[in-house]
């Protein structure tokens, strides 16, 4: 749980990028491993060694049981792998519509000295936390695609292609982090970080809401930010619109895997974990949020409003695929959420104070069973029938 996390400062920017030989063969990545190093050119400043706080709600690195995943996308063994669907898939992947998206231009550094005072680090944070997620999607995905080449080459490359997008956006937050001075070293974090495991089931349901939610926050932003250009602070967020549709078209792939593993949607424990995953996807987003309001209200949004927006959609979106979703346009759901915050909050509190371990500890105590029954009630409330186990409604599309 968050609340009885330790918060341990690990030293994680380091000037130059060393990347390991798995992630260094293919030269489709060397987005990242440039992006690592390139604050480092000659004639420029070197970039500053700085550190994150990592806890809980920190972005993870997952990894899974690969031999069950050989297993469940073997055609041989599940009928109900649709090839031609998977074939489909793979050709809009190949087309690479922002193969040519990701151009910097003179902008970019021009705002970012302009971002002073602290404001400057509430930015440099979250393009760090932004970095570090998609670089998590790009390490579990890269493997999936090497792993499950023989066994399903389709399916294979639609994962080699999909870390390809993730190395994309990791690269380019990461060159962002340079108008800062500063570089993520991603070969030290591949390295040093510790990977969260997940049964492949598990994968599916996180990995599908974690993309459909990042869709829903890139284009939310973008369309704030396009109504209301006083507030664009940095020229990135310019990028979300073609940017989230790679998320929102890995989200659509998820949805055809799922779909291609019925098990995983019809029965009554689907439904527990779909609920169990929603739960923690938006609870962990709300609490991560309220901590960074200023950057929100920084580019002229209402944290709560926003993230409130992302969940309502996100919830939409996933009720389409999951068989049971929460009630979050309950406004019940929103004031536990609300207490969730205020109890995070005392807790955060209680962590930076100067108390000694054990006061801090015995403090926490029952601030952490609020928590947690918070959290409880939110998942028992009552839910949302919903999904459909419907193999032939998969289109790949556009949203806007
Ligand atoms: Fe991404
Ligand atoms: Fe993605």
């Amino acid at each position: 749980m968050a609340a009885a996390a330790a918060i341990t400062e690990l030293t994680l920017l380091k000037p130059n990028a060393n990347f390991p030989k798995l992630y260094r063969t293919t030269s489709r990545f060397t987005s990242v491993r440039m992006s690592a190093s390139s604050a480092a050119k000659p004639g420029k400043k070197a970039p500053k060694t700085t550190k994150i706080n990592e806890s809980l709600l920190t972005p993870r690195f997952y990894t899974t049981d690969f031999d069950e995943m050989e297993q469940l996308f073997n055609t041989e063994m599940n009928k109900n792998l649709n090839e031609e669907e998977f074939a489909a898939l793979l050709n809009e992947f190949k087309t690479d519509y922002n193969q040519k998206h990701f151009v910097r231009n003179p902008e970019f550094k021009e705002a970012a000295d302009k971002i002073q005072g602290p404001m400057r680090q509430i930015f440099v944070e979250f393009l760090e936390r932004s970095c570090t997620a998609e670089f998590s999607g790009f390490l579990l995905y890269k493997e999936l695609g090497r792993r499950l080449k023989k066994t399903n080459p389709v399916v294979a490359e639609i994962f080699s292609l999909m870390s390809r997008d993730e190395a994309r956006h990791a690269g380019f937050l990461n060159k962002g982090l340079s108008d800062f001075n500063l570089a993520l070293d991603l070969g030290f974090l591949t390295k040093a970080r510790k990977y969260t495991f997940f049964k492949p089931k598990f994968i599916f349901y996180a990995t599908y809401l974690s993309e459909k939610i990042g869709y829903w926050r890139y284009i939310t932003i973008y369309r704030h930010l396009k109504a209301n250009p006083e507030y664009q602070l940095y020229p990135i967020f310019k990028y979300f619109e073609n940017w989230c549709q790679d998320e929102n078209r890995h989200g659509d792939f998820f949805s055809a895997l799922m779909k291609a593993q019925p098990q995983f949607l019809n029965d009554w424990k689907a439904k527990l974990w779909s609920r169990f995953f929603c739960l923690s996807v938006y609870v962990t987003m709300y609490l991560n949020d309220c901590q960074r309001t200023s950057f929100y209200e920084g580019i002229g949004l209402n944290t709560k409003e926003f993230d409130m927006h992302v969940i309502i959609e996100t919830n939409r979106t996933t009720a389409r695929v999951f068989p049971a979703v929460l009630d979050v346009e309950n406004p019940e759901f929103k004031r536990k959420l609300d207490r969730m915050v205020e109890i995070y909050t005392k807790l955060n509190a209680i962590g930076s104070s100067d108390d000694a371990a054990v006061v801090k500890n015995l403090k926490k105590v029952p601030l952490v069973a609020m928590l947690a029954s918070e959290i409880i009630a939110a998942y028992l409330m009552p839910p949302v029938e919903s999904g459909s186990v419907d193999l032939a409604d998969f289109e790949p599309r556009l949203v806007y």
